[in-house]
């Protein structure tokens, strides 16, 4: 692990603790929809909101509902990639009628702890998911099988060096796999040196790639691209869905 991977590490790892029990600090400032009111925005269905109390929902962070896209790919195996409290799994074990198997990974045991406490109540998901905590960056410590589907929902931006970390998810992704990532792609430069701080990389636009680095950093992981679809626009980035398989 390099320097800087390091440093940004610890500094999600404390603000995502931090997030899991209080919503002071780092969270304050920044004017962005939380909880119920978010995930309401980003269009998760009524009928899922409802089966969960409202304050299971203000510990969530995505960046877009996957869930339209993963029912059309149907995996069987879903790898949740800095899953948070796991929300995206518990509704995918919930919806999916096939699905045998969800692993989720966070470095946030506070979150972790969450998704864990609401598997509780639901023991026919909670007999399907396992969630892992783990640094993101040592993934291949894990020996983990491979999976019809890995999702990053909010997660991609946050990884320093993007090739040797999708080299390593190949070794997870079943041949006919597929990887699903909710994130911001650049449409602007940034500023000179704003990539170099870390405060920059922790609400995902300081990691941000530009199309064409995004392209790069696939075919050099030995991965082609799929396609992109630009869900919001708000320069100097474009919230997108990115779908990369197995060349
Ligand atoms: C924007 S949040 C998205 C959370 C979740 N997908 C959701 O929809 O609520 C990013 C998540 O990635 C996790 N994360 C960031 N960097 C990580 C790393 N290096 N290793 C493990 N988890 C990481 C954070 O703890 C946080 O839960």
């Amino acid at each position: 692990m390099n320097d800087f991977t390091e440093k940004l590490s610890f500094a999600l790892q404390e603000m995502y603790n931090r997030a899991a029990v209080c919503d002071a600090g780092l969270l304050t400032p920044v004017a962005i929809d939380r909880g119920l009111t978010l995930l309401r925005n980003l269009d998760y269905p009524a009928s899922l909101l409802d089966l969960l109390p409202q304050t299971s929902y203000e510990r969530a962070f995505p960046l877009a509902n996957p869930l339209t896209k993963i029912a059309a790919i149907a995996p069987t195996t879903i790898l949740d990639l800095g899953c948070g409290t796991a929300l995206d799994i518990f509704f995918c074990a919930h919806l999916l009628l096939d699905i045998e198997h969800l692993t989720g990974i966070d470095a946030s045991a506070g979150l972790l702890n969450e998704g864990r406490k609401r598997l509780e109540s639901f023991p026919a998901q909670a007999g399907k998911i396992n969630l892992i905590e783990s640094d993101l960056n040592f993934l291949d410590s894990l020996n983990l099988a491979s999976f019809d589907l890995i999702l990053m929902n909010g997660s991609f931006n946050l990884i320093y060096d993007k090739v040797s970390f999708l080299q390593t998810l190949s070794e997870l992704l079943a041949a006919n796999g597929t990887i699903l990532i909710y994130d911001f792609l650049l449409t602007e430069s940034l500023p000179p040196g704003f990539a170099d701080e870390i405060d920059n990389w922790l609400w995902n636009i300081g990691g941000a790639l530009d199309e064409n680095e995004l392209n790069e950093a696939i075919s050099n992981a030995g991965f082609k691209l799929i396609s992109i679809k630009e869900l919001e626009r708000i320069d100097p980035v474009a919230r997108c869905e990115i779908l990369i398989g197995k060349k």
